[in-house]
Protein backbone atom coordinates (compact mmCIF):
# COMPACT_ATOMS: atom_id res chain seq x y z
CA UNK A 1 0.00 0.00 0.00
CA UNK A 2 1.30 3.39 -0.30
CA UNK A 3 2.87 5.26 2.41
CA UNK A 4 3.16 1.59 4.29
CA UNK A 5 6.29 -0.34 4.17
CA UNK A 6 7.74 -3.02 6.57
CA UNK A 7 10.89 -2.27 8.26
CA UNK A 8 13.38 -5.17 8.88
CA UNK A 9 13.64 -4.39 12.95
CA UNK A 10 9.24 -5.69 12.90
CA UNK A 11 10.84 -8.99 12.16
CA UNK A 12 12.21 -9.65 16.40
CA UNK A 13 10.32 -7.48 18.42
CA UNK A 14 11.46 -7.66 22.15
CA UNK A 15 9.81 -6.48 24.88
CA UNK A 16 11.02 -4.42 27.54
CA UNK A 17 9.81 -7.33 30.05
CA UNK A 18 12.47 -10.10 29.74
CA UNK A 19 9.70 -13.17 29.91
CA UNK A 20 7.68 -11.71 27.17
CA UNK A 21 8.58 -11.99 23.95
CA UNK A 22 6.36 -10.19 21.00
CA UNK A 23 6.56 -11.51 17.24
CA UNK A 24 4.79 -12.40 14.38
CA UNK A 25 2.70 -15.63 14.78
CA UNK A 26 4.08 -19.19 13.68
CA UNK A 27 2.09 -21.44 11.94
CA UNK A 28 2.20 -23.89 15.32
CA UNK A 29 0.37 -20.83 16.79
CA UNK A 30 -3.05 -21.72 14.81
CA UNK A 31 -4.78 -23.43 17.82
CA UNK A 32 -3.35 -20.92 20.98
CA UNK A 33 -4.46 -17.81 19.11
CA UNK A 34 -7.79 -19.45 18.00
CA UNK A 35 -8.51 -20.57 21.64
CA UNK A 36 -7.07 -16.80 22.88
CA UNK A 37 -10.32 -15.39 19.84
CA UNK A 38 -12.64 -17.39 21.95
CA UNK A 39 -11.86 -16.21 25.19
CA UNK A 40 -11.87 -12.83 23.80
CA UNK A 41 -15.38 -13.52 21.73
CA UNK A 42 -16.95 -14.87 25.48
CA UNK A 43 -15.77 -12.13 27.47
CA UNK A 44 -17.42 -9.57 24.78
CA UNK A 45 -20.97 -11.79 24.86
CA UNK A 46 -21.03 -11.30 28.49
CA UNK A 47 -20.79 -7.67 28.71
CA UNK A 48 -23.77 -7.92 25.81
CA UNK A 49 -21.76 -7.75 22.33
CA UNK A 50 -22.95 -9.30 19.68
CA UNK A 51 -23.16 -13.28 19.70
CA UNK A 52 -20.31 -15.59 18.83
CA UNK A 53 -20.51 -19.33 17.69
CA UNK A 54 -20.90 -21.95 20.17
CA UNK A 55 -19.58 -24.69 16.70
CA UNK A 56 -16.38 -26.22 17.47
CA UNK A 57 -15.94 -26.64 14.04
CA UNK A 58 -15.97 -22.44 13.60
CA UNK A 59 -13.56 -22.19 15.78
CA UNK A 60 -11.33 -25.39 13.75
CA UNK A 61 -11.78 -23.87 10.67
CA UNK A 62 -10.67 -20.78 12.26
CA UNK A 63 -7.01 -22.49 13.72
CA UNK A 64 -6.74 -23.49 10.37
CA UNK A 65 -6.85 -20.05 8.64
CA UNK A 66 -4.55 -18.51 11.08
CA UNK A 67 -2.10 -21.83 10.64
CA UNK A 68 -2.52 -20.47 7.31
CA UNK A 69 -1.93 -16.93 7.63
CA UNK A 70 0.72 -17.43 9.44
CA UNK A 71 2.42 -19.59 6.60
CA UNK A 72 2.00 -16.76 4.37
CA UNK A 73 2.82 -13.87 5.97
CA UNK A 74 6.19 -15.66 7.51
CA UNK A 75 8.55 -14.09 10.18
CA UNK A 76 6.45 -10.30 9.49
CA UNK A 77 4.00 -8.76 11.10
CA UNK A 78 2.75 -6.38 8.95
CA UNK A 79 0.62 -7.54 5.58
CA UNK A 80 -0.34 -4.78 3.63
CA UNK A 81 -2.51 -2.95 6.24
CA UNK A 82 -2.71 -5.85 8.47
CA UNK A 83 -0.84 -6.36 11.49
CA UNK A 84 -0.80 -9.58 13.89
CA UNK A 85 1.53 -10.01 16.85
CA UNK A 86 1.65 -12.54 19.16
CA UNK A 87 3.07 -12.62 22.88
CA UNK A 88 4.68 -15.50 24.13
CA UNK A 89 5.78 -16.30 27.82
CA UNK A 90 9.47 -17.53 28.14
CA UNK A 91 9.66 -19.36 31.02
CA UNK A 92 13.08 -22.03 32.00
CA UNK A 93 13.73 -22.71 27.88
CA UNK A 94 9.84 -23.15 27.19
CA UNK A 95 7.78 -20.67 25.55
CA UNK A 96 3.57 -20.59 25.08
CA UNK A 97 1.88 -18.25 23.35
CA UNK A 98 -0.40 -16.59 25.68
CA UNK A 99 -1.65 -13.09 23.82
CA UNK A 100 -2.18 -11.48 20.61
CA UNK A 101 -3.12 -8.35 19.05
CA UNK A 102 -4.44 -7.39 15.43
CA UNK A 103 -3.78 -3.80 13.76
CA UNK A 104 -4.93 -1.89 10.86
CA UNK A 105 -2.92 0.62 9.43
CA UNK A 106 -5.10 3.49 8.19
CA UNK A 107 -5.96 7.33 7.53
CA UNK A 108 -9.40 8.87 7.97
CA UNK A 109 -10.03 11.96 5.96
CA UNK A 110 -8.51 13.89 2.95
CA UNK A 111 -6.24 16.31 4.74
CA UNK A 112 -2.41 15.10 4.64
CA UNK A 113 -1.87 16.72 8.13
CA UNK A 114 -4.38 14.29 9.32
CA UNK A 115 -2.29 11.31 11.68
CA UNK A 116 -2.66 7.97 10.46
CA UNK A 117 -4.78 5.28 12.43
CA UNK A 118 -3.68 1.66 13.66
CA UNK A 119 -6.50 0.53 14.80
CA UNK A 120 -6.32 -1.91 17.85
CA UNK A 121 -8.05 -5.14 16.85
CA UNK A 122 -8.54 -8.21 19.32
CA UNK A 123 -6.50 -7.67 21.85
CA UNK A 124 -6.39 -10.77 24.64
CA UNK A 125 -4.03 -12.25 26.81
CA UNK A 126 -4.90 -15.59 28.45
CA UNK A 127 -6.30 -15.59 32.11
CA UNK A 128 -2.69 -17.39 33.25
CA UNK A 129 -0.59 -14.93 31.40
CA UNK A 130 -2.21 -11.57 33.21
CA UNK A 131 -0.15 -8.98 34.57
CA UNK A 132 3.08 -10.07 33.57
CA UNK A 133 3.30 -7.10 31.04
CA UNK A 134 1.81 -8.95 27.82
CA UNK A 135 -0.68 -6.98 26.97
CA UNK A 136 1.68 -3.47 27.43
CA UNK A 137 4.08 -5.28 25.01
CA UNK A 138 2.11 -5.99 22.38
CA UNK A 139 0.36 -2.61 22.09
CA UNK A 140 4.38 -1.56 22.14
CA UNK A 141 5.05 -3.71 19.77
CA UNK A 142 1.85 -3.00 17.31
CA UNK A 143 2.74 1.29 17.90
CA UNK A 144 6.69 0.01 16.43
CA UNK A 145 5.11 -1.77 13.83
CA UNK A 146 3.06 1.17 12.80
CA UNK A 147 6.12 3.63 13.57
CA UNK A 148 8.42 2.03 11.13
CA UNK A 149 5.40 1.45 8.28
CA UNK A 150 5.11 4.91 8.50
CA UNK A 151 8.53 6.37 8.23
CA UNK A 152 7.95 8.11 11.70
CA UNK A 153 4.59 9.65 10.07
CA UNK A 154 2.46 11.00 13.25
CA UNK A 155 0.06 8.25 13.67
CA UNK A 156 -2.52 6.64 16.68
CA UNK A 157 -3.31 3.71 17.94
CA UNK A 158 -7.33 3.38 18.51
CA UNK A 159 -9.01 0.74 20.68
CA UNK A 160 -12.55 0.28 21.04
CA UNK A 161 -13.53 -0.48 24.74
CA UNK A 162 -17.51 -1.68 25.53
CA UNK A 163 -18.14 0.26 28.67
CA UNK A 164 -18.35 -2.91 31.12
CA UNK A 165 -14.74 -4.31 30.12
CA UNK A 166 -12.41 -3.86 32.71
CA UNK A 167 -9.62 -3.69 29.94
CA UNK A 168 -10.82 0.41 30.18
CA UNK A 169 -8.69 0.91 33.51
CA UNK A 170 -6.01 -0.79 31.59
CA UNK A 171 -6.18 1.54 28.93
CA UNK A 172 -5.50 4.31 31.15
CA UNK A 173 -2.78 3.08 32.72
CA UNK A 174 -0.64 2.50 29.15
CA UNK A 175 -1.47 5.89 28.59
CA UNK A 176 -4.55 6.06 26.01
CA UNK A 177 -7.66 8.79 26.96
CA UNK A 178 -11.38 8.33 25.54
CA UNK A 179 -12.05 11.76 23.24
CA UNK A 180 -15.18 9.39 21.76
CA UNK A 181 -18.21 7.81 23.47
CA UNK A 182 -20.60 5.48 21.74
CA UNK A 183 -24.09 4.10 22.62
CA UNK A 184 -26.58 1.60 21.77
CA UNK A 185 -30.04 0.61 21.25
CA UNK A 186 -32.31 -1.99 20.00
CA UNK A 187 -33.54 -1.45 16.06
CA UNK A 188 -37.17 -1.69 17.44
CA UNK A 189 -37.18 1.12 20.02
CA UNK A 190 -34.94 2.98 17.63
CA UNK A 191 -37.66 2.87 15.09
CA UNK A 192 -40.62 3.61 17.58
CA UNK A 193 -39.09 7.10 18.47
CA UNK A 194 -41.14 9.74 17.99
CA UNK A 195 -39.72 12.72 15.91
CA UNK A 196 -40.46 16.01 17.22
CA UNK A 197 -38.65 17.42 13.45
CA UNK A 198 -38.60 15.32 10.41
CA UNK A 199 -35.74 13.31 8.93
CA UNK A 200 -34.79 11.96 5.32
CA UNK A 201 -32.21 10.83 3.42
CA UNK A 202 -29.92 13.76 2.22
CA UNK A 203 -30.09 14.84 -1.39
CA UNK A 204 -28.12 16.61 -3.43
CA UNK A 205 -29.52 19.98 -2.71
CA UNK A 206 -28.65 19.82 1.21
CA UNK A 207 -24.71 19.64 0.24
CA UNK A 208 -24.27 23.95 1.84
CA UNK A 209 -25.76 22.69 5.27
CA UNK A 210 -24.16 19.81 5.07
CA UNK A 211 -20.79 21.68 4.42
CA UNK A 212 -21.53 23.41 7.81
CA UNK A 213 -22.99 20.92 10.30
CA UNK A 214 -19.48 18.94 9.00
CA UNK A 215 -17.31 22.23 10.43
CA UNK A 216 -19.44 21.62 13.35
CA UNK A 217 -18.12 17.79 13.30
CA UNK A 218 -14.67 18.65 13.07
CA UNK A 219 -14.55 21.48 15.65
CA UNK A 220 -16.32 18.96 18.18
CA UNK A 221 -13.51 16.12 17.46
CA UNK A 222 -10.44 19.03 17.82
CA UNK A 223 -11.70 19.71 21.39
CA UNK A 224 -12.01 16.03 22.28
CA UNK A 225 -8.51 15.49 20.77
CA UNK A 226 -9.53 12.80 18.82
CA UNK A 227 -6.68 13.39 16.41
CA UNK A 228 -7.92 10.69 13.69
CA UNK A 229 -9.88 13.01 11.64
CA UNK A 230 -9.27 16.03 9.74
CA UNK A 231 -9.24 19.51 11.48
CA UNK A 232 -12.00 22.28 10.95
CA UNK A 233 -11.55 23.21 7.16
CA UNK A 234 -12.43 26.66 5.14
CA UNK A 235 -15.76 26.13 3.50
CA UNK A 236 -15.09 26.42 -0.59
CA UNK A 237 -17.27 25.65 -3.72
CA UNK A 238 -14.87 22.56 -4.71
CA UNK A 239 -15.65 20.99 -0.87
CA UNK A 240 -19.61 22.27 -1.22
CA UNK A 241 -19.03 19.96 -5.26
CA UNK A 242 -17.78 17.26 -3.60
CA UNK A 243 -20.85 16.66 -1.02
CA UNK A 244 -23.00 17.27 -3.76
CA UNK A 245 -21.07 14.43 -6.01
CA UNK A 246 -21.42 11.85 -3.23
CA UNK A 247 -25.03 12.53 -2.49
CA UNK A 248 -26.00 12.59 -6.09
CA UNK A 249 -24.09 8.87 -6.17
CA UNK A 250 -25.72 7.66 -2.95
CA UNK A 251 -29.62 8.21 -4.57
CA UNK A 252 -29.55 5.06 -6.10
CA UNK A 253 -28.67 3.04 -2.51
CA UNK A 254 -29.62 -0.57 -1.49
CA UNK A 255 -31.02 -1.72 1.63
CA UNK A 256 -27.81 -1.89 2.96
CA UNK A 257 -25.93 0.78 1.21
CA UNK A 258 -24.82 3.77 3.83
CA UNK A 259 -27.23 6.74 4.01
CA UNK A 260 -26.35 10.56 4.84
CA UNK A 261 -29.26 11.36 7.06
CA UNK A 262 -30.29 14.73 7.86
CA UNK A 263 -33.37 16.04 10.21
CA UNK A 264 -35.15 19.41 9.11
CA UNK A 265 -36.68 21.94 10.45
CA UNK A 266 -39.81 23.25 9.40
CA UNK A 267 -38.62 24.95 6.27
CA UNK A 268 -37.44 21.74 5.31
CA UNK A 269 -33.67 23.37 6.32
CA UNK A 270 -31.15 20.64 7.38
CA UNK A 271 -30.55 20.85 11.43
CA UNK A 272 -28.82 18.05 12.12
CA UNK A 273 -26.83 15.16 9.83
CA UNK A 274 -25.36 11.94 10.72
CA UNK A 275 -23.81 8.75 8.51
CA UNK A 276 -25.97 5.08 8.73
CA UNK A 277 -23.09 2.55 7.93
CA UNK A 278 -23.94 -1.44 8.02
CA UNK A 279 -21.18 -4.63 8.20
CA UNK A 280 -21.85 -7.92 7.71
CA UNK A 281 -20.77 -9.67 11.23
CA UNK A 282 -18.79 -12.46 10.05
CA UNK A 283 -17.55 -16.07 11.86
CA UNK A 284 -16.73 -16.42 14.85
CA UNK A 285 -19.73 -13.74 15.50
CA UNK A 286 -23.14 -15.63 14.84
CA UNK A 287 -24.03 -14.22 11.34
CA UNK A 288 -25.97 -11.13 11.97
CA UNK A 289 -25.86 -7.05 10.09
CA UNK A 290 -24.32 -4.37 12.63
CA UNK A 291 -25.56 -0.98 11.62
CA UNK A 292 -23.56 2.07 13.05
CA UNK A 293 -24.90 5.49 12.94
CA UNK A 294 -21.62 7.64 12.96
CA UNK A 295 -20.76 11.50 12.38
CA UNK A 296 -23.51 13.21 14.00
CA UNK A 297 -23.95 16.40 14.07
CA UNK A 298 -26.14 19.61 15.01
CA UNK A 299 -26.54 23.29 14.26
CA UNK A 300 -25.13 25.21 17.00
CA UNK A 301 -28.31 26.99 17.70
CA UNK A 302 -30.29 23.76 17.60
CA UNK A 303 -31.17 21.81 20.75
CA UNK A 304 -29.86 18.07 19.90
CA UNK A 305 -33.54 16.90 22.12
CA UNK A 306 -35.14 18.92 19.25
CA UNK A 307 -33.23 16.95 16.17
CA UNK A 308 -32.29 13.67 17.59
CA UNK A 309 -35.42 11.83 18.03
CA UNK A 310 -36.09 12.10 14.30
CA UNK A 311 -32.77 11.05 13.13
CA UNK A 312 -32.84 7.59 15.22
CA UNK A 313 -36.05 6.70 14.03
CA UNK A 314 -35.13 7.04 10.76
CA UNK A 315 -31.78 5.50 10.94
CA UNK A 316 -34.07 2.85 12.85
CA UNK A 317 -36.06 2.29 10.19
CA UNK A 318 -33.53 1.65 7.91
CA UNK A 319 -30.97 -0.85 10.06
CA UNK A 320 -34.51 -2.84 11.10
CA UNK A 321 -35.05 -3.45 7.23
CA UNK A 322 -31.17 -3.92 6.98
CA UNK A 323 -31.65 -6.61 9.30
CA UNK A 324 -29.62 -5.24 12.07
CA UNK A 325 -31.10 -5.96 15.21
CA UNK A 326 -29.15 -3.12 17.26
CA UNK A 327 -28.32 0.26 16.05
CA UNK A 328 -25.17 1.83 17.45
CA UNK A 329 -24.24 5.46 17.51
CA UNK A 330 -20.78 6.20 17.87
CA UNK A 331 -18.16 9.39 17.80
CA UNK A 332 -20.05 11.16 20.52
CA UNK A 333 -19.13 13.73 23.76
CA UNK A 334 -19.36 12.09 26.83
CA UNK A 335 -21.91 11.62 28.75
CA UNK A 336 -23.63 14.43 30.51
CA UNK A 337 -23.67 16.65 27.22
CA UNK A 338 -26.73 17.57 25.34
CA UNK A 339 -26.01 15.29 22.56
CA UNK A 340 -25.40 12.26 24.86
CA UNK A 341 -28.17 12.81 27.03
CA UNK A 342 -30.71 13.45 23.65
CA UNK A 343 -29.86 10.00 22.66
CA UNK A 344 -30.21 8.64 26.10
CA UNK A 345 -33.82 10.33 26.66
CA UNK A 346 -35.03 8.42 23.64
CA UNK A 347 -33.69 4.83 24.85
CA UNK A 348 -29.97 4.91 23.89
CA UNK A 349 -27.34 3.08 27.00
CA UNK A 350 -23.58 3.80 27.27
CA UNK A 351 -21.83 1.02 24.54
CA UNK A 352 -18.34 2.00 24.16
CA UNK A 353 -15.47 4.26 23.92
CA UNK A 354 -12.36 4.60 21.48
CA UNK A 355 -9.13 4.89 23.18
CA UNK A 356 -6.24 6.75 21.72
CA UNK A 357 -2.73 7.28 22.14
CA UNK A 358 0.02 8.48 19.88
CA UNK A 359 2.19 5.74 18.26
C1 LIG B 1 -6.98 -6.26 29.25
C2 LIG B 1 -5.91 -7.33 29.10
C3 LIG B 1 -5.53 -7.44 27.61
C4 LIG B 1 -4.66 -6.89 29.91
O1 LIG B 1 -3.64 -7.85 29.71
P1 LIG B 1 -2.36 -8.00 30.68
O2 LIG B 1 -1.30 -8.71 29.90
O3 LIG B 1 -2.77 -8.61 31.97
O4 LIG B 1 -1.92 -6.48 30.93
P2 LIG B 1 -0.45 -6.00 31.38
O5 LIG B 1 0.15 -7.03 32.28
O6 LIG B 1 0.35 -5.61 30.19
O7 LIG B 1 -0.82 -4.69 32.23
C5 LIG B 1 -0.24 -3.40 32.03
C6 LIG B 1 -0.67 -2.52 33.19
O8 LIG B 1 -2.11 -2.43 33.23
C7 LIG B 1 -2.60 -2.91 34.47
N1 LIG B 1 -3.83 -3.68 34.23
C8 LIG B 1 -3.98 -4.80 33.49
N2 LIG B 1 -5.26 -5.23 33.53
C9 LIG B 1 -5.91 -4.35 34.28
C10 LIG B 1 -7.27 -4.24 34.69
N3 LIG B 1 -8.20 -5.15 34.30
N4 LIG B 1 -7.60 -3.21 35.49
C11 LIG B 1 -6.68 -2.29 35.88
N5 LIG B 1 -5.39 -2.34 35.50
C12 LIG B 1 -5.01 -3.35 34.73
C13 LIG B 1 -1.51 -3.82 35.00
O9 LIG B 1 -1.58 -3.92 36.41
C14 LIG B 1 -0.27 -3.11 34.54
O10 LIG B 1 -0.01 -2.02 35.41
P3 LIG B 1 1.49 -1.62 35.89
O11 LIG B 1 1.94 -0.63 34.88
O12 LIG B 1 1.29 -1.05 37.24
O13 LIG B 1 2.31 -2.85 35.88
C15 LIG B 1 -6.39 -8.71 29.62
O14 LIG B 1 -6.95 -8.53 30.92
C16 LIG B 1 -7.44 -9.38 28.74
O15 LIG B 1 -7.11 -10.15 27.83
N6 LIG B 1 -8.74 -9.14 29.00
C17 LIG B 1 -9.84 -9.79 28.26
C18 LIG B 1 -9.89 -9.34 26.79
C19 LIG B 1 -10.05 -7.85 26.64
O16 LIG B 1 -10.84 -7.23 27.34
N7 LIG B 1 -9.29 -7.27 25.69
C20 LIG B 1 -9.36 -5.85 25.42
C21 LIG B 1 -10.37 -5.65 24.31
S1 LIG B 1 -10.63 -3.92 24.00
Amino acid sequence: MAGVKESPRARTLASANDLVRVRAPLPEDGESLSRLWKLLWDVHESWGSYPGSRDPDVYRELSLRLTEEARVRGPRPLSGRHVHLVAALVEEGNSRTIGQVEGWIDRHGIDPRTKWTCEVRSLVVSEDGRHVGAARALLDGLAGVARDALHGSPAVLAAEVLEDNPAMAFYRRVGFHTPAHSVRMRTDVARDVRPLCPARIAVPQDALPLAFLEGGLAERRRLARDDRFDRPRALDAAFVDAIATHLALASQRGTNDPAELIAVDGKNLPRASATLAFAALEPPFLPGVRAVLSRVSVDATTPPSAVVPGLVSLAGRLAKLAGAEHLEIVDLPPAATPLHDALVAVGAGPWSRVALRDV
